[in-house]
């Protein structure tokens, strides 16, 4: 069977993954990006962002990929066309769509035949002003889906390849069809749909994942009032299929460059039509509260945190990326270095992202160096090596061994027979 080329705009984290996943699946795929130094990197066959299986999948694809900084190049190869910009938060917490409307400053006169894929993450009400822009622009014969991605940094790979759904919202049923007809073949549920219920399905997953977030970082605060254990309590609820066992870990709440976006964008986008969301207003406090909560329990074990040195446990949003966007560890971090302290940090991958952002604080690649002299360590994101922390080494070079795990991953039990003083989330404390 012969398959058109498909087009990706944006090769960034989802244009990337979406582009590989595509030519893994025998599509020649034409990416096009801006950025001078990002293609000539990915001609150069690097891989200028860190997904666990990314580069193995383009290097085994890289005949089937192509990429260029010409809009043209994509326009005149391929009829699907998947747009990955970025949609960053404006200071207003809306969506910045610059980029989206330059893909329409971009697409050529005659572009009859094909159709624009939104992957990126755009407000309810975006696919409707597209389409109204390309009519005013003689462009009505160009299509526009509205499929939106669901991909987890981390996972992206497997995310893709074996989805739990893939959204399709189309305003002709054709357009609709042409993209279904890619994703046949991965054997997920293909929710079929209007453009904007198919925006507000992406909007309302993120809000309702970190809703869930919020709500049993509520409860671990509760619990820890009242001498209960949220790590059971998750388990507990998890086992009912109406709640569901994922989304419910405790900790120092969520970052990333998605859950605080996403949200903040769906609570401007209601604010904008006159509807006040309640509900993620607190989703949004209780996360930056939950990031505070570990300064009181450092000074409860060590006094005012002056002039004390505290090592920071994983520096990324989360495990097995080395993005630093909203990562728990910025707002920590500053807490602390305004209360006086010494920080450190580590983290086995993003130091460098760390760096420009984390001003004032040392930062390590070896873990034990870090914690070398430390008065207290906290674990921020729960990298295998803190999983397995090294509790004697460490014990022997910390000034006092004091451990807030901030993603309750380690055994309580383990912590105290190795004489530590052991904070959790939601835990009971144990010294
Ligand atoms: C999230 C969604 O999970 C994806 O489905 C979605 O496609 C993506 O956003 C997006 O919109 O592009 P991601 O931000 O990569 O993916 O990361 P998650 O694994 O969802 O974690 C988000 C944050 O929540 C992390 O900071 C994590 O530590 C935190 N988290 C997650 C918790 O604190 N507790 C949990 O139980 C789960």
């Amino acid at each position: 069977m012969t398959r058109e080329p498909l087009g990706v705009l944006g090769a960034g984290w989802v244009g990337l993954v979406t582009a590989a996943c595509f030519a893994d699946l025998g599509y020649d795929v034409v990416v096009r990006d801006v950025l001078p130094e990002r293609i000539e990197a990915l001609q150069a066959g690097e891989v200028p962002i860190y997904e666990p299986g990314l580069a193995d999948l383009i290097e085994r694809s890289r005949d089937r990929l192509a990429f260029t900084l010409e809009p043209e190049e994509v326009f005149s190869r391929a009829r699907i066309v998947f747009v990955c910009v970025g949609t960053p938060p404006m200071y207003s917490g809306d969506a910045d769509l610059s980029a989206v409307w330059s893909v329409l400053d971009e697409l050529p006169m005659r572009t009859d035949g094909v159709t624009l894929v939104m992957k990126s993450t755009v407000p309810v009400g975006t696919g409707e002003k597209v389409r109204t822009e390309l009519a005013a622009r003689g462009l009505s014969g160009v299509g526009y889906v509205s499929n939106p991605e669901f991909l987890a940094e981390g996972t992206a790979i497997r995310n893709f390849q074996q989805p739990d759904r893939v959204v399709i919202g189309s305003f002709a049923e054709e357009h609709g069809d042409a993209v279904a007809a890619l994703y046949v073949h991965l054997n997920a549920p293909i929710v079929r749909t209007d453009v904007a219920s198919a925006e507000m399905i992406k909007y309302a997953s993120n809000a309702f994942l970190a809703t869930k977030i919020s709500f049993i970082n509520e409860i671990a605060n509760v619990c820890e009032e009242t001498g209960a254990d949220v790590s059971v309590v998750s388990e507990g609820m998890g086992l009912d299929p109406r709640i569901g066992p994922s989304f419910l870990r405790a900790g120092l709440g969520f970052g990333g460059s998605c859950f605080p976006k996403d949200i903040a964008a769906l609570k401007q986008l209601a604010g904008n039509s006159g509807y006040h969301f309640q509900l993620l207003t607190a989703v949004i406090e209780v996360n930056e509260l939950q990031k505070r909560r570990v300064v009181g329990k450092l000074v409860k074990h060590l006094g005012p945190l002056r002039g004390k040195t505290i090592t920071l446990l994983g520096l990324a949003f989360k495990p097995h990326t080395s993005d630093m966007r909203q990562a728990s560890s910025l707002v920590l971090a500053s807490r602390l270095l305004s209360e006086g302290a010494h920080v450190r940090g580590w983290d086995p991958v993003a130091i460098e992202e760390a760096r420009p952002l984390l001003k004032g604080v040392d930062l390590f690649d070896d873990m034990l160096e870090a914690l070398e002299g430390a008065d207290a360590a906290v674990i921020v994101t729960e990298w295998d090596e803190v999983r397995n922390f090294p509790f004697d080494e460490a014990g022997r070079v910390m000034k006092t061994a004091v451990l807030v795990d901030g993603r309750n991953v380690l055994d309580p039990d383990e912590a105290r027979r190795a004489w530590y003083v052991y904070e959790a989330i939601g835990r009971p404390g144990v010294s």
